[in-house]
């Protein structure tokens, strides 16, 4: 794997060796002294063109558990505000010694963009793109899933479970990925989330779709995934008014209260609470959303080390 832009580059072979990988690297955080030497000598670069808490963060935990270098590049009090490009940016970092670059970017495709113009040599890894794809974060979403649903979870795909995600659909570079890769796996989809935020063409995709919230719920998903409503993404006239989303769309206690036993509750973080969940709910012992957050960590290692993986043979 030379890069990781989109779920769609990924074999059901591959995601589930990515998965693998990770469960075993997910052992290294247990150890007194969380490290490995396997990526001493590269150098990671984080080139953060939009705000994160999570995955640069995870990111960087995950360079230095492989013992890689790390450089950190935010766009805050960068040269970007003087008009400079992103082939400049990326080609400026690489040649500082960066041989992994992870990309976040407000525009769609970006970092397939990067990787496909030979503008860099070294390895590029989607830290979320626009609207289009958030590659790692369905990783981890699944390497969650998995984990829940199989006591020993190597080589195991998500056949069986059924996963609903709710809200902004449209805007959602974490459902679209998600999508994907269920697919991949084998998990059901159903998609929830007002007509107004679902994307064109997606009775195209690999899933069911509905505006009813209540009616999902009632077919008994194994995990209801909640997505964050994005406001800085929406056209002001195109979204129901606040206290219509909430009663629609929010994970409340009340609808908590409907799912079965072992059915977990996700969001990819960050939360608007009260707004698309309820706050007890997300601390509630059916929320796995820092199990998310933990396993960002080693499937970030996973993607780092596959994709330096391929350069190193
Ligand atoms: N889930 C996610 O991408 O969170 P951050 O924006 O904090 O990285």
């Amino acid at each position: 794997m030379k890069h990781l832009t989109q779920i769609s580059d990924l074999s059901r072979e591959q995601a589930l060796r990515l998965l693998d990988v990770a469960w075993e690297f997910s052992a290294v955080a247990e150890r007194r002294v969380p490290k490995l030497p396997t990526l001493r000598g590269v150098t990671m670069v984080n080139l953060f063109f939009e705000d994160s808490t999570r995955t640069r963060l995870s990111f960087e935990a995950a360079a230095r558990r492989l013992s890689a270098d790390v450089m950190t590049f935010q766009v805050h009090g960068s040269s970007v505000s003087k008009g400079e490009s992103l082939k400049d940016t990326a080609q400026t970092v690489e040649a500082m010694g960066a041989d992994i670059i992870v990309i976040r970017h407000f525009a769609s495709g970006a970092a397939k963009r990067l990787a496909d113009s030979g503008w860099v040599t070294g390895a590029v890894i989607n830290a979320g793109d626009g609207i289009f794809e958030h590659p790692t974060q369905a990783l981890l979403d699944a390497a969650t899933l998995r984990q829940r649903h199989h006591q020993d979870p190597l080589g195991k795909d998500l056949a069986g479970v059924h996963l609903v995600i709710v809200g902004d659909i449209a805007h959602s570079r974490v459902a679209r990925s998600n999508v994907a890769l269920m697919a991949t796996l084998g998990a059901a989809v159903t998609l929830v989330g007002p007509p107004e935020l679902m994307p064109r063409g997606v009775e195209q995709w690999p899933v069911q779709v509905t505006s009813d919230f209540d009616e999902a719920l009632a077919t008994k998903p194994d995990a209801v995934m909640m997505l964050r409503v994005q406001r800085e993404r929406i056209a002001p006239d195109s979204f129901p008014t606040p206290d219509d989303y909430r009663r629609r769309y929010c994970l409340s206690s009340a609808r908590a209260a409907t799912l079965v036993d072992h059915a977990v509750v996700m969001h990819p973080g960050p939360m608007n609470r009260g707004m698309e969940i309820a706050s007890d709910v997300a601390d509630s012992s059916r929320s796995v959303i820092l199990d998310q957050v933990r396993n960002g960590v080693s499937v970030r290692m996973a993607a780092l080390y596959e994709v330096w993986g391929d350069r190193r043979e």
